[in-house]
């Protein structure tokens, strides 16, 4: 199976000034077409020849699961994102966030604090486990919940290719910034 770049919900300047145009360019039409390249170019041959990216996220090891796992991760990073339009957790998230976070202040703020303290590159991921509550999991490189067995909603990109054209090594300013573009419906039907 070969895979493609799925296609951007929106245009690469509909970001701004959150995420500028010259980043997505790199970002989604440089790193993550370079993922689905990569990938296509390992899997011929090998048991995940015909395989979903699930699949190989949950059993391959190395370059296979790394780059399978780049090309969903930045599929789910960018398509929970959207133009600023001040909005916020609609009603089941919004319980769950309280339910499992105090409020949604807390929420934010442990967020934001898992993403700082990440340490080189990786993903902060907003799961829904096996219980039915929240949790915010931090995960370096590739890195990806579903291989234990945890539902992914929402995710932030800090390898410092997401941000470092808009914000060098503000990483702080890029979350900040990330936060308000969220996708909160599509968070919700994850959900
Ligand atoms: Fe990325």
């Amino acid at each position: 199976m070969k895979f493609e770049l799925p296609e951007l919900p929106y245009k690469l300047n509909a970001l701004e000034p959150a995420i500028s145009a010259k980043t997505l360019e790199f970002h989604y039409g440089k790193h993550h077409q370079t993922y689905v390249t990569n990938l296509n170019n390992l899997i011929p041959g090998t048991k995940f020849e015909n395989e979903s990216l699930e699949k190989m996220i949950n059993e391959a090891e190395g370059p296979i699961f790394n780059n399978a796992a780049q090309v969903w991760n930045h599929t789910f990073y960018f398509s929970g994102l959207h133009p600023a339009v001040n909005s916020a957790p609609l009603e089941h998230v919004a319980e769950a966030i309280n339910g499992s976070f105090g409020s949604l202040k807390e929420f934010k703020e442990a967020f934001i604090k898992s993403a700082t303290s990440l340490f080189g590159s990786g993903w902060v991921w907003l799961i829904k486990n096996p219980k039915g509550t929240l949790e915010i999991v931090q995960e370096s490189n590739a890195g990806n919940p579903l291989r234990n067995g945890l539902k992914p909603i929402l995710t932030c990109d800090v390898w410092e290719h997401a941000y470092y054209l808009d914000y060098q090594n503000r990483r702080l300013d890029y979350l900040n910034a990330f936060w308000d573009i969220i996708d909160w419906d599509v968070v919700e039907k994850r959900f």
